[in-house]
């Protein structure tokens, strides 16, 4: 049998404007997903919990041709049987589909011996992720793969971001799933209609990046903060942000955070929120559960150069 994990991944910093060349600032989460792979009689499959789906490569529905497309990046010519995990909600921006493609992937190339190094993991997992959305920028996949903070610029390798201080961070899942196919597609057609205007935004969006990196490595969470809100402003001009997304925005901020976002794809998904610690963030993640009723929960990120 051959085992293999995956982490999913939070955006602090640049999503959207991360598929047209600029950089954003991502973490890994410590839950992702994880998968277990033997060896197989007929045709190769893939069992996915919790959603109790089964799929074959020859089957028509995305997770099928995805599991296709990556057996044939891989070459795997003898079928296997995968049983899988994935502990993100699905479109919820936390990169639950690259999580799950590299725990699968990782778990065949256990079984099978193969050793890979991250690059070639990158290129058959985007394989797979374009299956679900057309033109990923990668970040899910490199962050899925390497965990950690990182600075990630599509097509170059990431670079580890090291902090002063660790960053609590609440996660708000709206529990609105939208496909993040969907609003790179709403972003696309903006950026077509109005190219200059749209140009501008992604590098005022880098610009924050920029600064939120240096704020991240200083352990400056009020400024890291002050980025999130106008990295969140840029966004929600985008028409990608949602009403309930907003609240759960709204209620972060008034209970103490020092900037909220939406995070990943948005359209739905989740939102994050940065506080000066962890007491902060517990507190932040009560009322959003309390006043909006949706579910949260603290992740600590870097901190590597604490101490
Ligand atoms: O919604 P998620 O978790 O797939 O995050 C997508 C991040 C985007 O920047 C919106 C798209 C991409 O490919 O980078």
């Amino acid at each position: 049998m051959g085992v293999g994990e995956a982490h999913g991944k939070v955006i602090l910093l640049g999503e959207h404007s991360v598929v047209y060349g600029r950089p954003a600032l991502a973490a890994g989460l410590p839950r992702g997903a994880s998968a277990r792979a033997w060896d197989a009689e007929g045709e190769s499959s893939l069992h996915v919990t919790p959603w109790d789906v089964t799929v074959t490569p020859s089957d028509e529905r995305s997770l099928g041709k995805a599991f296709g497309v990556m057996l044939e990046a891989a070459r795997v010519e003898r079928p296997v049987r995968i049983e899988a995990r994935v502990d993100l909600p699905g479109g919820s921006g936390l990169g639950s589909s690259a999580a799950l493609g590299v725990a699968v992937l990782r778990a065949i190339d256990a079984l099978r011996g193969v050793e890979r190094d991250d690059a070639s993991a990158l290129e058959v997992s985007l394989a797979w992720e374009r299956v679900f959305h057309g033109n990923p920028s990668g970040v899910d996949n490199a962050m899925s793969i390497a965990g950690g903070l990182a600075w990630y610029v599509r097509g170059e390798p990431i670079e580890r971001v090291r902090t002063r201080r660790a960053i609590p961070l609440v996660i708000g899942d709206s529990g609105e799933a939208c496909s993040t196919k969907i609003t790179v597609g709403e972003v696309a057609r903006q950026h077509e209609k109005n190219r200059e205007r749209m140009e501008k935004q992604f590098d005022a969006i880098a610009a924050i990046v920029r600064n939120g990196r240096l704020a991240a490595e200083q352990g400056d969470l009020k400024a890291l903060g002050q980025l999130f809100d106008m990295n969140q402003s840029l966004l929600a001009g985008m028409l990608i942000s949602t009403a309930t997304l907003e609240e759960m925005i709204g209620v972060a901020r008034a209970s103490g955070a020092y900037g909220a976002k939406l995070t990943g794809g948005g359209g739905g998904g989740c939102m994050i929120a940065v506080t000066e610690d962890r007491a902060g963030a517990e507190k932040v993640r009560a009322a959003i559960e309390e006043q909006c009723g949706k579910r949260a929960f603290v992740a600590l990120l870097g901190g590597e150069a604490a101490g």
